[in-house]
């Protein structure tokens, strides 16, 4: 077996075998990397050309009932700041947004349960009939079919719930015992069947994950095939029980994005702001691995530290206009622009 030669495969048929994956991710040099990289960015070239979605991420509330391990906001944490925003400061948020050239909000929080389906679809509702040519995705976790079904009704578009891990046992030992891998999975598979443009993904370098995990992880990808996934490196929380965990890797999440981009040629796939946390480029250079929307962040600037999902999280001081004309920058810096249409999916396969 060799690295290019699967190189090659991902780009010609846009899939390897587990094994294949396994051998390139465990083995790929820098060299082959730079390889994988031209091939994954010259594909997203090919399917947008210069172009950079930005999706306007609005943090609605710091409160959870959930307790992933790895995450600062879960509920037995007590030193997290806990915070909600009313539906007034949420709409005022999409205000900015939209003036600043936002067409897609995407609303995500803790699993809160002050947002029943009936305070979460009266938002929905008005955000759509005030922009009816924005996009609304909601990034709030677990929800039951009935409720997911309901929000989509009241107009929601896109849905974001990463998979975390495709194993199970992995899974398990990530999350509270009350939840589980398969659960999240057919949740997904829900979302889409739904209607949902439905984005999917997971942690690089989360605590006990194996190279097989990533693997797996590829081709859950390429089965459920979503329209979107986010991937990011695991960066440890202080006060969580993984505070001693290293951080993902940089090199393993961007040979990830590459991968996903070839293996997926339409996919949505952010750049995020824990890459561009561990790495003072680590947006530009996820770009430049395949990557095509950015997430700038639209929350109220005084709540902003609040949301903290992982430690020395980037942009919490900041403006969304500051946000926006930061990354603009950026990415004009490297020969790309930020667009602002809705950026749908664009790939032939059934919308759900
Ligand atoms: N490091 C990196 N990403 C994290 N997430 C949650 N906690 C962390 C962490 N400590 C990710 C999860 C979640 C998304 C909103 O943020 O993948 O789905
Ligand atoms: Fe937020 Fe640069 S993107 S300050």
């Amino acid at each position: 077996m060799k690295t290019i030669s699967i190189i090659e495969k991902l780009e010609k048929n846009h899939t390897a075998s587990r094994e294949e994956l396994v051998f390139l991710l465990d083995g790929i040099t820098a060299d082959e990397r730079e390889i994988l990289r031209k091939a994954a960015q010259k594909r997203a070239l090919e399917s947008f050309g210069n172009r950079v979605y930005i999706r306007g991420l609005i943090e609605i509330s710091s409160v959870c009932k959930n307790d992933c391990l790895y995450c600062g906001l879960r509920r037995s944490n007590p030193n997290a700041v806990r915070y909600r925003l009313t539906r007034e400061q949420i709409l005022s948020c999409c205000e900015t947004g939209r003036s600043l050239g936002f067409r897609t909000f995407v609303l995500q929080g803790g699993e809160d349960g002050y947002f029943t389906d009936e305070v979460m679809c009266g938002i929905v509702e008005e955000i759509k009939r005030r922009y009816p040519d924005c996009a609304v995705t909601l990034s709030l976790g677990e929800r039951s079919e009935e409720s997911l079904k309901r929000l989509r009704g009241a107009g929601a578009d896109r849905y974001l719930l990463r998979h975390e891990t495709a194993d199970e046992a992995h899974y398990a030992r990530l999350h509270p015992k009350e939840m589980s891998g398969a659960h999240r999975k057919s949740l997904l598979y829900t979302l889409k069947k739904l209607g949902y443009q439905t984005g999917a993904g997971f942690m690089v370098g989360s605590p006990y994950q194996t190279t097989e995990n990533l693997a797996d992880d590829l081709l859950f990808i390429k089965e459920l095939s979503p329209q979107m996934c986010g991937i990011g490196p695991f960066i440890p929380h202080s006060d969580t029980v993984f505070r001693d965990f290293a951080q993902g890797s940089l090199e393993m999440t961007l040979t990830l994005l590459s991968v996903i981009r070839l293996m997926n040629p339409f996919i949505l796939l952010p750049a995020t702001t824990a890459l561009g946390t561990i790495h003072p480029k680590g947006r530009e250079m996820g770009i430049l691995h395949g990557a095509n929307v950015v997430m700038p962040n639209l929350s109220p600037k005084e709540h902003r530290k609040d949301y903290a999902i992982y430690d020395n999280k980037i942009c919490t001081g900041d403006e969304a206009a500051e946000c926006i004309k930061c990354l603009s920058g950026r990415m004009n810096a490297i020969g790309y622009r930020i667009v602002t249409d809705r950026g749908d999916y664009k790939g032939m396969q059934a919308q759900g």
